[in-house]
């Protein structure tokens, strides 16, 4: 049996918390979970929690993990409400603490909740469905916890293991991002599509819909996405003609410029939080 403890059940926790729910049915993982909000928990209850609370409960040293999924504003009184609710606990006996709270570093998790054995994530939107990618950075866990952390998370998805703060914040600005960019690409599209005679809906469904089977192409073929790009257009053909005007708009460059300042801002939060702790 394991024992998670999720607390935030919002965007992001609810996302990951559902595909664990989900994914983790045909094992012995069990879920109770924290949210102030009722209809969050009416949810939740129905996906199958077993106890869930509008208060983070005073006895924590009956779990295994604790899954943190509120923004990171909030989190400086609720870790340490975890660090005196373990204040008597041994190290042994405390839960990991595994955290998607954008910024926080590992030292400022450790420091303000005392538990050593910490997991930085950072999932993207599509875990809910089981389709995110999620990155994950462990830290002092022993073989056996690493697995059982390992098994829980893949049913977001696919799982990349980081290893420091940094290369989360470089994760975040590409892949964490991720979401945004695709909405951001095809919303330009639609607004495109316009002068083609498209409504901006109509257009944005038709695209989603090519985003996606053009995907499920490149994922189940084993071909670079260079050969795919080139393979789909012809020389002299229109799709060509449309590559040659986003490469003389030097497309590539904004691409890079657009990462690195996304890379940047994170690097940002994460220094302002730490001077917030
Ligand atoms: N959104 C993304 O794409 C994304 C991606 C990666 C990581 N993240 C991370 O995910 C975390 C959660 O973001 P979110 O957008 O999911 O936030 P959210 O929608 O605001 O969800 C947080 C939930 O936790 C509840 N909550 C906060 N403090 C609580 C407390 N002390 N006791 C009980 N319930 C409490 C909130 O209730 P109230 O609404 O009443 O405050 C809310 O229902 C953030 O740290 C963020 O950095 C987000």
């Amino acid at each position: 049996m394991f024992k998670i403890l999720a607390i935030g059940c919002g965007n992001m926790g609810g996302a990951c918390l559902q595909a664990m729910l989900v994914g983790s049915k045909a094992d012995d993982t069990l879920f109770d979970i924290v949210d102030r909000n009722t209809e969050k928990r009416k949810i939740f209850e129905s996906l199958g929690v077993r106890n869930s609370y509008s208060k983070v409960p005073t006895q924590l040293d009956n779990y295994d993990a604790i899954l943190l999924g509120i923004k990171p504003l909030a989190s400086a009184e609720l870790l340490f409400g975890i660090k005196n609710a373990l204040a008597n606990v041994s190290e042994q006996k405390r839960p990991l603490l595994i955290s998607m709270m954008a910024g926080i570093t590992m030292d400022a998790l450790e420091q303000n909740s005392g538990i050593h054995k910490r997991v930085r994530i950072m999932p993207n939107l599509p875990v809910r469905y089981g389709r995110g990618t999620c990155a994950w950075y462990p830290l002092n866990l022993n073989a056996h916890e690493l697995k059982r952390i390992e098994v829980c998370l893949q049913t977001m998805g696919q799982l990349v293991r980081l290893d420091s703060d940094d290369a989360l914040d470089r994760f975040t600005a590409l892949i964490g991002s991720g979401p945004g960019y695709c909405y951001y690409f095809i919303d330009a599209m639609a607004h495109a599509a316009k002068t083609l005679g498209f409504e901006h809906q109509e257009a944005s469904e038709m695209l989603a819909q090519t985003f996606l089977g053009s995907l499920e192409l490149f994922q189940k073929a084993n071909t670079g996405i260079e050969t795919w790009k080139d393979r789909v257009a012809s020389k002299g053909g229109s799709t060509r003609e449309a590559y040659q005007i986003m490469d003389d708009a030097n497309l590539q460059n904004c691409f890079t410029s657009a990462l690195n300042a996304a890379y940047q801002r994170n690097v940002e939060l994460r220094k302002g939080s730490e001077n917030e702790f």
